[in-house]
């Protein structure tokens, strides 16, 4: 329903030629990492929401290009792209209402989302200090892999500098919750806009935990595991389909845009929008799991209500074990990076 919505308000921005956003909703979204294969999509079906009114990508190369070719397209927005020199990362940031940070290097065959912490690490806490200093209050969307350890990156390089705020800082997530409704919709001949299969947990392996209990579905045997394999390695067919060229990106940029689209409308006023997102959590912090990724209620401050897990099978319920303890050492491993490497 969710991912329906958001295509219609996409595409409707290019027909509805009367529209136009008003002063009090001017909304300027940050991309950083906007060359890349997420950045360019993305920034591009940014070009297409209305709600945006400043489009601002940065990249260490190659964003005043794709800034250019964008900025033709017929939409009101305002696009400037920015590099390390000249007005740089700063100016690309100040007044930024959304921060979206795509940059990092993909995976390659036979790699896990754990194998690029070494390289995206360093990347994450650059840009994030960047955003700390320049847009503290700004909702800052993590992209960049691992997320299950970049978003913790994060909120320790925000809380550094005396700046985070919990409500304002988001995993994205969402392109599980696309791949979900989208397989099971394959399986079940349904049409995939009015799937929405709840995700929780985080973005890796066995730490993506999809409730199909709660869609009202049950799948045995082998069908079932299928299913979940392919949910929590989808982006390995994708890696591998792609032969050493990168991961999902045209997929991973309208969950992105989708994500972006829903902060913005709870930003504007509109109640009741839910996303799963991967956040500063108390669910499960009694167990030493500090961020979990649950369907999250969106409001103009950001995280607005943390739905609890709800009920689920008890096979479900063995997925979530593992993904409790495989989360706790990788929002460990990104905590300790951090504060020896700040
Ligand atoms: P890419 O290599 O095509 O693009 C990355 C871009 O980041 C490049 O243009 C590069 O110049 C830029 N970059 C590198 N260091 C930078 C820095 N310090 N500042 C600004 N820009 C910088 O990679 P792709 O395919 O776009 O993937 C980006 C990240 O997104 C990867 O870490 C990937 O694992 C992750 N990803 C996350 C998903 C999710 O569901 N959260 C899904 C798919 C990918």
């Amino acid at each position: 329903f969710a991912a329906r919505q958001a295509s219609q308000s996409v595409f409707g921005a290019v027909q509805r030629r009367t529209f136009s956003a008003t002063a009090s909703n001017a909304t300027k979204v940050a991309v950083l990492g906007a060359a890349g294969g997420i950045g360019q999509p993305l920034s591009l079906l940014l070009k297409l929401n209305p709600r945006v009114t400043e489009l601002a990508l940065y990249d260490i190369k190659g964003a005043p290009g794709v800034a250019a070719d964008i900025s033709h397209i017929n939409t009101k927005s305002t696009v400037k792209g920015y590099e390390p020199s000249g007005a740089g990362i700063k100016e690309c940031l100040t007044g930024a209402e959304i921060v979206l940070i795509p940059a990092g290097v993909p995976r390659k065959p036979g790699m896990t989302r754990d194998d690029l912490f070494n390289t995206n690490a360093s990347i994450v806490r650059d840009l994030a200090k960047a955003a700390a200093d320049a847009c503290p209050e700004a909702n800052i969307l993590v992209i960049a892999n691992p997320v299950n350890s970049t978003v913790p990156i994060t909120a320790e390089v925000f809380k550094s500098k005396g700046v985070y705020n919990p409500k304002r800082l988001f995993g994205v997530t969402t392109l599980d919750v696309v791949r979900a409704s989208r397989f099971i919709s394959q399986l079940k001949s349904t049409d995939p806009a009015t799937e929405n299969i709840t995700v929780v947990g985080g973005h890796s392996g066995a730490t993506i935990v999809p409730l199909l209990s709660q869609a009202g579905y049950t799948l045995e045997g082998a069908e079932r595991d299928e299913y979940i394999k392919r949910v929590q390695f989808g982006g390995d067919e994708v890696v591998q389909a792609k032969g050493g060229a990168g991961s999902a990106t045209l997929s991973m940029a309208m969950a992105g845009a989708r994500f972006a689209e829903s902060l913005l409308k709870a930003a504007q006023g509109q109640s009741g929008v839910v996303e799963p997102t991967y956040v500063d959590s108390p669910l499960y912090k009694d167990q030493g799991v500090t961020y979990f990724a649950s369907q999250v209620e969106l409001g103009p401050n950001g995280v607005e209500k943390i739905h609890p897990v709800g009920d689920m099978s008890e096979f479900e319920q063995g997925l979530l074990d593992v993904c409790l303890k495989d989360l706790k050492s990788n929002i460990e491993k990104g905590e300790k990076w951090v504060k020896e490497n700040m």
